[in-house]
């Protein structure tokens, strides 16, 4: 689909059919979604697709009471959650990727980018991996929208290690973001843009 075309035609859909979308979809949008650009190329996600009705509920628990339904509803859930350990990471990626590595690249990984990160205060490093999640979320909802489902972003969720043990996710990957997705005769409304002078200054 034409980029504004895609663009446009992506709402927030809040009311699901709840038919279940066959996880074979849902990893296509996510191996589509992480074409996404992210700094050092550190690709710092981690994605649990929920699909047990038993760890659906778990998650529900855990999110604030006016969005339950939507989970409820949707046809699959993702959690995005980002790595913490960025160091680790990155010397992680060298060794996996290294054989594809310049050694200058591979050097980057092994050595100088876990340098840098063991610099990073911890705020630094929250809003890092906060802004990476931002990037990966938004393709992935291009990414449904573009195989055909509708769907919708949730922060208004307890962001605690309880989501980690709810689905059985390692304690160095941080929840983010839940994304609901599913179908729906709901196309949802083109939101209220703010206007231009709000927005940016030619300077
Ligand atoms: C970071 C973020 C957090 C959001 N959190 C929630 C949420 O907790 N519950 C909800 O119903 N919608 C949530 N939304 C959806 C917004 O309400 C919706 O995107 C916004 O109203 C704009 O509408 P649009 O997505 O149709 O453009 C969130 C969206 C974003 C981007």
């Amino acid at each position: 689909m034409e980029y504004l075309k895609l663009n446009k035609s992506r709402h927030a859909v809040k009311h699901f059919d709840g038919s279940r979308i066959a996880t074979v979809d849902v990893k296509q949008i996510i191996s589509t979604a992480v074409l996404a650009p992210s700094a050092h190329n550190l690709q710092p996600w981690f994605f649990a697709i929920v699909d047990s009705n038993e760890k659906r509920q778990l998650l529900i628990d855990e999110v604030e009471q006016g969005n339950a339904s939507q989970l409820e509803q949707a046809g699959a859930i993702i959690v995005v959650f980002s790595d913490t350990a960025i160091s680790e990471r990155s010397r992680e990626i060298a060794q996996k990727m290294g054989s594809e590595m310049s050694p200058e690249m591979l050097q980057r990984y092994n050595k100088i980018y876990p340098e840098r990160f063991s610099q990073y205060s911890p705020s630094y490093t929250s809003d890092y991996l906060a802004l990476n999640a931002g990037i990966i979320t938004m393709n992935l909802v291009l990414a449904i929208n573009d195989m055909g489902y509708k769907s919708n972003i949730i922060l208004g969720f307890h962001k605690t290690d309880h989501v980690n043990e709810a689905l059985g996710v390692p304690l160095r990957y941080r929840p983010e973001i839940i994304i609901t997705l599913g179908r729906s005769e709901e196309k949802g409304e083109p939101h209220l843009n703010l206007p231009a002078d709000m927005m940016f200054k030619i300077v």
